[in-house]
């Protein structure tokens, strides 16, 4: 079976405020993006990576990914990002297998590291539903009143962080996002549960963050500056 990733950077980035989608910050002198290619093009699993921009994105430059073998761009992305992954997979069909797997994963988070991508393939390579990368919570956990007011503490050892890469066989992910029609899926994990399935927690890693407000964007620079240290 083969392991492709599939980046989605179609988002505008409105909690970020910036002019510009937040993939197309610099972060350390280069577009936030092209950190998060370059971790994915370093893991030796995965044979290919698929990039999804936005069809009418003006900031993305080929000049960035000259010489990436691995990468493919494709302009499909769609309004919500479950829509720009499933336009994604739609554009793959041809040529992936039902069962060859892929992992989503966000164009935001640049701080992946190779090790726990690779953490992912090792554990889910022969599982029958796939699963994601997560994490455990560190803070106590209120369940509060419509006023605001707590009512009670939630135990959290069964509570998750999801995290991205998210892993699936590319048949039974397009299939999942074909038929999930409401609102509530905010990854791909959600829709595979909506078909009664459980995808597996993998242990991730805390620095792998997603990218979402200013603040961010200063933790992330320090995370990939230490690494490259
Ligand atoms: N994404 C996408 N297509 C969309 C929306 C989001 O490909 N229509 C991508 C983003 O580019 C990002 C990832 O999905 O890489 C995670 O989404 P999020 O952090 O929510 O990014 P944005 O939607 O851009 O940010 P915001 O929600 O603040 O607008
Ligand atoms: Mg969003």
């Amino acid at each position: 079976n083969r392991f492709v990733a599939l980046l989605p950077a179609a988002g505008s980035g409105s909690r970020m405020g910036a002019a510009t989608p937040k993939q197309y910050l610099p972060l350390l002198g280069q577009p936030l993006l092209v950190h998060t290619l370059r971790a994915l093009l370093g893991c030796p699993g995965l044979e290919r990576v698929v990039l999804v921009l936005s069809p009418d994105d003006a900031w993305f430059e080929p000049a960035w990914v000259a010489g990436m073998d691995k990468l493919t761009v494709l302009r499909c992305g769609g309004a919500s990002r479950a829509e720009t992954v499933r336009n994604g997979l739609a554009a793959l069909q041809a040529s992936v297998a039902a069962d060859d797997w892929i992992l989503v994963h966000d164009a935001a988070r640049p701080c992946i590291g190779v090790e726990e991508v690779e953490r992912l393939i090792d554990t889910l390579r022969d599982d029958p539903v796939g699963g994601l990368l997560a994490l455990p919570l560190a803070d106590t956990l209120k369940r509060a009143d419509g006023e605001g007011r707590s009512l009670a503490t939630v135990p959290r050892d069964t509570l998750w962080r999801a995290q991205t890469p998210q892993m699936f066989r590319h048949g039974m992910l397009l299939r999942a996002l074909e038929s999930a029609t409401h609102a509530g899926i905010t990854d791909e994990a959600s829709a595979i549960e909506a078909l009664g399935l459980a995808p597996r927690l993998v242990a991730g890693n805390e620095r792998n963050i997603k990218v979402t407000y200013p603040d961010d964007l200063a933790l992330a620079s320090l995370y990939l500056a230490e690494r490259n240290r």
